[in-house]
């Protein structure tokens, strides 16, 4: 939520324009940059995204600049970053939640806001605090903020100068060919070989001219050692593709080959795993999908109790930790603020916390006693997509591990030739454009399947919504009748997932219930003959792929209904309104 940029080197404008539309992905509310030359301050604002940001005659070479996802405060130019007080301009990723106390005690000074935010009061307070030395004033000021926060802040009588802190809101100092940087993600810092230096929790920087020193919580110097910046993997492009999302989609297949990252390799997980007696998955959004999805693989595959919980209930419902848990924290950004709360808590409790992340270096990888990385890529559309399938490949593979660990049976073979079946549905799955007419204006969608199929169905039904703006629910097929078949009537879509033979009665018997209320139905399913069932306004018949690890393959047509409906409503698939692609605050 919010990306937030520093740069201290020649022409500093336009290069942070440019790291801020890299970071858009983080937001697109409103944007802003400022410079200081000559002991003052040049601000530019503007609502929605970086694009169109008047920078043109902006001079100078130190400045910083925002991307905003908007918490407190409608995205409007007052509320829009940097805010400038006094000698003070303040760029903020995350939410300062005591901030209304401190606002009262600059109220009480008389003091003036122009904005509605929370990030307002840290220019205050700087100024307030500040007796001359810069850092000093980051530390007193930030000791008082209860919440989150990466900060970039110049002040007006510290030429050539950025201040940095951070605390649960991810902050990187780069080294360029030219010139110093920080920024919220390695994206907007991606130039081949630039030195990358990570803030932790509770850090301090400070950029001068171009030397950048760091600072621990207690103010005293810390050492770091810089990485490589890769630049092949940092600055992804479209490829010939109209949207990243459809680019993501189309990658499935060559993520899913790519997957032989054995659980050997991440350093002692495999017998983790294999001494767990209890798992837990905990996660948000797609990543808790992918975590539903792999529950079935556990408990049926392995014969593995496991417990699926949102990350962001799982921290305030007092969980109780069953002895021997194995808590699997799934997130591709590895930055979702519920999702890390809901790891440490677990470790607290006694849990052995594995990262099951897309982004190795991230907060959450940072605080797991192990690292499993599901492999994807970077992903830039903010509906997850490549990272949903990796995530449910990498989940079910330790499921397929422990199962033949316990003697029960191997899964190899399956899990082989998911790639192929993946770029023969990818194929298979255009079929969909067809039905794209009859989603145009429907006043809510539905997604049943049991089973499996029940978790394929949630993600297909999110995918749609959040990049089509149609309501939409998934349930599982079972469950209708014990409410939600009220809601259907003539031509509402409702989109059926089925590839378990077993279930096949079953899951059919709720398409011929809706079906006789008149519903419009699109069947996903490898059983050939169910796909051939008349009445169906749609059908696409999927390659053979079992039912265990189904969903990395089912959810690619639904992804591609999502992708084609958006386009079709005038949307922009890749930044959908409202959302973010990493979510870093509450
Ligand atoms: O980075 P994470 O996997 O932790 O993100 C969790 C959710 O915010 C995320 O999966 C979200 O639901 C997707 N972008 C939706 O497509």
């Amino acid at each position: 939520m919010c990306g937030i940029v520093g740069y201290l080197g020649k022409n500093a404008a336009p290069r942070i324009y440019a790291a801020l539309k890299k970071l858009e992905y983080r937001g697109y509310d409103s944007a802003g940059i400022a410079l200081l030359s000559d002991g003052k301050f040049t601000v530019r604002k503007k609502v929605g995204p970086v694009a169109g940001l008047k920078i043109a005659d902006l001079a100078g070479n130190c400045g910083v600049g925002h991307t905003r996802w908007a918490t407190h405060g409608a995205p409007t130019e007052q509320n829009a970053h940097p805010h400038v007080y006094g000698r003070f301009a303040v760029v903020h990723n995350g939410i300062i939640e005591n901030y209304r106390t401190l606002k009262e005690e600059c109220l009480a000074r008389g003091e003036v806001f122009s904005s509605e935010t929370d990030s307002e009061v840290i220019a205050h307070m700087l100024e307030h605090s500040y007796r001359g030395d810069l850092l000093e004033a980051v530390r007193a000021v930030t000791a008082r903020l209860v919440g989150s926060y990466a900060l970039a802040i110049l002040c007006s009588d510290c030429p050539e100068t950025v201040a940095l802190a951070r605390e649960k809101s991810p902050l990187i100092v780069g080294r360029g060919h030219v010139g110093l940087w920080c920024a919220s993600d390695v994206p907007a810092l991606a130039e081949k070989g630039m030195q990358l230096y990570p803030l932790g929790d509770g850090e301090f920087a400070v950029l001068h001219g171009d030397e950048a020193a760091f600072y621990d919580r207690d103010g005293a110097p810390l050492e770091k050692k810089p990485t490589l910046c890769d630049a092949a993997r940092d600055t992804p492009e479209k490829g010939g593709f109209l949207h990243f999302m459809r680019k993501e989609i189309a990658e499935i297949p060559s993520v899913l080959r790519r997957r032989p990252h054995a659980l050997t390799a991440c350093g002692g997980f495999y017998e983790a795993l294999c001494a767990a007696e209890h798992i837990g998955i905990t996660a948000c959004g797609t990543a808790y999908h992918a975590g539903l999805a792999a529950k079935y693989a556990f408990e049926r595959l392995a014969r593995m109790p496991c417990e699926v919980s949102f990350a962001g209930e799982y921290r305030y419902y007092e969980p109780i930790v069953p002895e021997k848990t194995l808590m699997l924290a799934v997130s591709q950004s590895g930055e979702t603020a519920d999702t890390i709360a809901a790891a440490r808590l677990a470790k607290e409790r006694g849990a052995v916390v594995a990262a099951v992340v897309n982004e190795e270096k991230s907060t959450l990888a940072a605080l797991a006693d192990f690292v499993v990385p599901v492999g994807a890529g970077r992903e830039i559309a903010v509906a997850a997509t490549k990272s949903y399938a990796a995530q449910v490949l990498t989940l079910d593979s330790m499921a397929a591990s422990l199962a033949e660990r316990r003697g029960l049976r191997g899964y190899g073979d399956l899990l082989k030739e998911l790639p192929d079946l993946a770029e023969e549905t990818l194929s298979v799955g255009e079929g969909v454009r067809a039905w794209v007419a009859h989603f145009l204006s429907a006043r809510s969608v539905y997604f049943i399947g049991r089973g499996v199929d029940y978790a394929a169905a949630l993600e297909g039904s999110l995918k749609l919504k959040e990049i089509s703006y149609l309501p939409s629910e998934g349930y599982p097929a079972s469950e209708l009748k014990h409410g939600t078949l009220a809601l259907i009537e003539a031509h509402t879509p409702v989109v059926a997932v089925l590839t378990s033979e077993a279930l096949a009665e079953k899951t059919m018997n709720a398409v011929h219930e809706v079906t006789a209320r008149g519903a419009s139905v699109f069947l996903v399913t490898t059983v050939r003959a169910c796909a051939e069932t008349p009445g169906l306004a749609g059908a696409v018949l999927l390659p053979q792929c079992g039912d265990v690890f189904s969903p990395a393959i089912s959810v690619i047509p639904l992804q591609l209904l999502a992708y084609y409906v958006s386009l079709a409503r005038g949307n922009d698939p890749d930044r959908p309104r409202n959302l973010a692609k990493s979510v870093t605050v509450e």
